[in-house]
């Protein structure tokens, strides 16, 4: 086993940025350095103003700030990393390709293959190098083929080592992971760099949370674990569609099925629908890769999980509609949340993109607050989807500081984030301030339905009659 002392990361991101952090926190002796191409995204994390960080996660200011500069450092010098690194980790995105064959379902994997080109181009002493971005089965061949290829006599061992955390929870996540999973050939020299891997993690993790498998083994359990957890709220969400045409209560259907030992309580929250970056990125991945096989029927299985999330996005705006005397032309609703979930700033497959779009295609006018989303990020959100110019989405949409600017003269507030502080609220002023009758949808289930019903609104809970 390798002794390391410096290790590098290509990809500041959401993975890149909160996992490299711990490391360097948990392994003082050895140098981690965080790169990336995008110089805003390397100078915000070197802001001295540690709010500024590019991405927000309860506790990992701290933990930047503690290490930052000491074994810890952000740069957009990749080459010098890479040649320095006896670790090199590939964390950057591996979006849904949105062009070319497998359009709308395969990763695009450009940016791990010029990562690995560049790998190439400049290793000049053995390299172990890990896929930490999530990648379809088999793409360690490719990035082992590119790597074999140079020429220059380097030795690279590719171990793949996805990454489960989720945001929002990254810090707690990373630093009490249930499982780390540390794929790699079982040669002699894979099983060499595959140790040097564990006695990373093995600095703050049991040895049996170490978990090492082959490579493919590793690169579809993390599309499958995805893939399972978004199955179950997607068929809690199939039920609380049921639940609302009966007498049932989603709440104590979760509650009743969550006992079972068997089942388990986690990921049974009915809601507006899932978004963020991963979970319909990599169900279309294991669809694309199980619709190549010739599994059309495993594919299909997989597939109905995102039909069903799309399902209950276009359910809750349909439901403002109807509810709202089935136009909300020129009428003022309230976002109460932007984020795909709480204590995160990012937005990507959020729910409340979608269920904006659909209202602003009956000429709602939209409010939106969020506490740590940023107005230019709402509106890239929406102009991505081209359903209408820039200008209408921001003639349509304002995004406003406060709560309470933001229910001034709304005809309805809809809550399509769980951020804890929507709970605390005064919802009499709230009330006062409202069109009446005053409409509440809450697509996060966070409010009373009873209490708020006492205050006059009119509420609205997913999952209840
Ligand atoms: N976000 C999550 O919760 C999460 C969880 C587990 C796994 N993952 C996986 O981890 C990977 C990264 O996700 P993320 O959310 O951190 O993405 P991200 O978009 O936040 O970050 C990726 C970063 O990589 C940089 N980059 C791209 N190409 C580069 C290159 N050639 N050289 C240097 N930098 C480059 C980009 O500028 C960007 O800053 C994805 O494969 C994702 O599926 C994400």
């Amino acid at each position: 086993m390798k002794k390391v002392s410096k290790i590098c990361c290509i990809g500041a991101g959401y993975v890149g940025g909160p996992t490299m952090s711990v490391i360097a926190d948990q392994c003082p002796e050895i140098q981690v350095t965080v790169v990336d191409i995008n110089q805003e995204r390397i100078d915000r994390w070197n802001d001295k103003d540690l709010d500024k960080l590019p991405i927000y996660e309860p506790g990992l200011k701290e933990i930047v700030g503690a290490n930052r500069g000491k074994n810890l450092f952000f740069s957009t010098e990749v080459d010098k990393a890479i040649d320095e690194a006896e670790i090199i980790f590939i964390s950057v995105n591996t979006p849904t390709k949105t062009y070319g064959k497998g359009k709308g379902q395969a990763a695009d994997l450009k940016f791990v293959e010029l990562c690995a080109r560049n790998i190439a181009k400049v290793a000049t002493t053995d390299k172990i190098v890990v896929e930490k971005s999530t990648l379809p089965v088999r793409t360690a061949s490719a990035i082992k083929s590119i790597l074999e290829n140079t020429g220059n006599q380097v030795n690279f061992e590719i171990l793949s080592n996805p990454e489960f955390l989720a945001e929002g929870t990254a810090v707690n996540d990373l630093l009490n992971a249930d499982r780390v999973l540390i794929g790699g050939d079982d040669t002699p020299s894979g099983q060499e760099a595959k140790d040097t891997l564990s006695a990373i993690y093995a600095h703050w993790l049991p040895k049996e949370r170490i978990l090492q498998t082959n490579v493919w083994s590793s690169e579809l359990s993390k599309l499958v674990a995805n893939a399972f957890l978004a199955q179950r709220v997607s068929s809690i969400n199939a039920i609380s569609a049921l639940c609302e045409r009966t007498d049932a209560n989603i709440a104590e259907v979760s509650r009743a099925i969550g006992t079972d030992s068997r089942i388990g309580s986690k990921f049974l929250n009915a809601s507006v629908g899932f978004g963020g970056s991963c979970f319909q990125k990599d169900i279309l991945n294991l669809v694309y890769i199980s619709r190549s096989f010739g599994l059309q029927e495993v594919a299909d299985y997989w597939e109905q999980v995102i039909i069903m999330n799309d399902y209950q996005k276009k359910r809750f705006a349909d439901h403002i509609i109807a509810t709202l005397y089935n136009t909300v032309s020129g009428k003022k609703i309230a976002f109460y949340g932007w984020a795909f979930k709480k204590d995160t700033n990012d937005t990507r497959e959020s729910a409340a993109i979608y269920v904006a779009d659909a209202l602003l295609e009956e000429r709602a006018e939209i409010t939106v607050y969020d506490p740590k989303v940023s107005e230019e990020r709402i509106y890239a959100d929406l102009d991505y989807l081209e359903t209408r110019s820039p200008e209408e989405n921001r003639r349509l949409l304002k995004v406003v500081k406060e709560p309470m600017q933001a229910a001034e003269e709304a005809h309805a507030i809809a809550l399509l984030t769980e951020w804890d502080e929507f709970k605390t609220y005064d919802w009499d002023t709230i009330y006062e301030k409202m069109l009446k009758p005053a409409f509440v949808f809450d697509g996060r289930r966070m409010l009373s339905k009873e209490t708020m019903e006492k205050k006059g609104f009119q509420y609205y809970k997913i999952g209840q009659s």
